[in-house]
């Protein structure tokens, strides 16, 4: 397979629930114009149902194979603002075959402000408890050093959308 030359590189937005993946993602892919893409969407479109669904009737097993199989899909595409569900950093190899396809840029937020954005969330199977805020703390705690890994850190939470924007056009060189 030939790669065109005029291919443009994905840009992948990683990061906890609430961090602004999707919102920033879209303004992104507008500014430079890229195509936007939300692995959650393309997982409920396979699936045919909702992410609440899947982990309730398949479980979260189920979920991270579909989420493995729409990342070697989107991975071997240009020309994309991609917002990753926030599960993605558990698997290397969701990491490492992102990276072959573009600029990696992680966004973080504090527990508290996580749980601003995602408090009437209904969406979220693993914040579907009473304590939200311990299970943001919980999952951050497991997860942060995979996050603190990826190769571009914007902390969200002193910048308006448009800060984290102009931050991420500017990695990109846009
Ligand atoms: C998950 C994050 C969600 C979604 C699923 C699991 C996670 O995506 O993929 O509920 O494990 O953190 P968002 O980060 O887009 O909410």
């Amino acid at each position: 397979m030939t790669t065109p030359t005029n291919a443009r590189p994905n840009i992948v937005l990683f990061g906890f629930m609430g961090t602004g993946k999707t919102a920033v993602g879209q303004r992104l892919a507008e500014t430079l114009g890229l195509v936007f893409t939300d692995m959650d969407d393309v997982i409920v479109e396979r699936a045919g149902k909702s992410i609440p669904e899947i982990f309730a009737d398949d479980g979260e097993t189920r979920f991270r194979e579909i989420e493995r199989a729409v990342v070697q899909a989107l991975a071997g595409r240009d020309g994309l603002v991609i917002a990753t569900g926030g599960g993605v950093v558990l698997n290397p190899g969701n990491v490492s075959d992102l990276g072959r396809s573009g600029l990696l840029v992680c966004l973080q937020a504090t527990p508290e402000v996580i749980l601003s954005r995602v408090a009437h969330d209904t969406n979220r199977p693993l914040l579907a408890v009473d304590d939200k805020l311990g299970r943001i703390r919980a999952l951050l705690a497991a997860r942060q050093s995979l996050y603190d890994a990826l190769p571009h850190q914007v902390d969200t939470t002193p910048l308006t959308q448009e800060g984290v924007v102009a931050q991420i056009v500017d990695l990109y060189g846009g």
